[in-house]
């Protein structure tokens, strides 16, 4: 137990960072759940305070004071575009391995944060997607522009999702954009009741080709998520994408 994965998750009360704690509860074999952050405690309903405490999870909004500390060997950053950036360059300043699930890093950013993870010779990986079927068809995508002169991106989510596009579109839009020089238009839609849907539609001469990823289910990003809290330990470098870890 004593050589556990200690991970602090950031974000801790959201939809996914709810899900990442009940997951790494879960692998309590593998990983030593430190402390979940969030923005602010006082804002904060006591008695759900007091429903993680008694499951033995602490809850604080004191993420400087944890890796200062150096308590923990990941961050799982699950946060929103406006603290993203912050808490990963602050754990990486401290020694703490992010690995990035939220979305809202810009091109700077991306460059900053490898910078440092080089300087101090530590990992971090920034995934804009942890499923793998979406890995598939960012990939499955790229094989099928090569082929078909045009193609538009449709991404479906919740209607509470912050950013648009979603970082997923745009990713799978630079890599098809990058392998065939086509600019790729994206259309968004946020409805309740979707979690996260994406197709890449290909048109042709009296043709169409549909890649279609559908996330029924948070659950779907948990093993994404394990897999880089284990592999962010072993590497001193940034990577991005899931893709180049699987
Ligand atoms: N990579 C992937 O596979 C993947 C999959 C799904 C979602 N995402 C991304 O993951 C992020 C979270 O998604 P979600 O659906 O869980 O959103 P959410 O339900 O809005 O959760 C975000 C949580 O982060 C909290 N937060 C914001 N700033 C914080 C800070 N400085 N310290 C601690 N907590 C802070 C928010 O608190 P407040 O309410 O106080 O702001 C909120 O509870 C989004 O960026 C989303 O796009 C990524």
């Amino acid at each position: 137990m004593s050589n556990r994965i200690k991970v602090i998750v950031s974000g801790a009360l959201g939809r996914m960072g709810s899900e990442a704690i009940r997951t790494f509860i879960e692998h309590k074999d593998e990983f030593e759940l430190v402390a979940g952050t969030v923005r602010d405690t006082s804002n904060i309903d006591p008695k759900l305070l007091k429903n993680y405490e008694e499951m033995g999870v602490h809850i604080t909004d004191d993420l400087t004071g944890l890796v200062q500390a150096a308590k923990a060997d990941v961050l799982v950053e699950l946060t929103t575009p406006d603290s993203v950036f912050e808490n990963s360059l602050l754990a990486l300043k401290n020694g703490v391995r992010p690995v990035i699930g939220a979305t809202g890093l810009s091109e700077e950013d991306l460059k900053e944060l490898s910078l440092l993870a080089k300087k101090n010779q530590i990992g971090a990986i920034v995934a804009p997607n942890f499923a793998l079927g979406a890995i598939l068809m960012m990939r499955f995508a790229v094989e099928a522009s090569k082929y078909y002169k045009k193609a538009e991106i449709i991404e479906l989510h919740h209607d509470k999702k912050v950013d648009m596009p979603s970082g997923t579109a745009i990713k799978t839009a630079h890599m098809m954009g990058k392998s065939t020089n086509k600019d790729i238009p994206i259309h968004s839609v946020r409805l309740p009741g979707l979690v996260a849907k994406q197709q890449v539609i290909f048109g042709s001469t009296g043709e169409t080709l549909t890649i279609e990823h559908n996330s029924i289910d948070r659950s779907c990003f948990m093993p994404g998520i394990t897999l880089s809290a284990r592999k962010v330990v072993e590497i001193n470098q940034l990577i991005y994408g899931l893709e180049n870890i699987i």
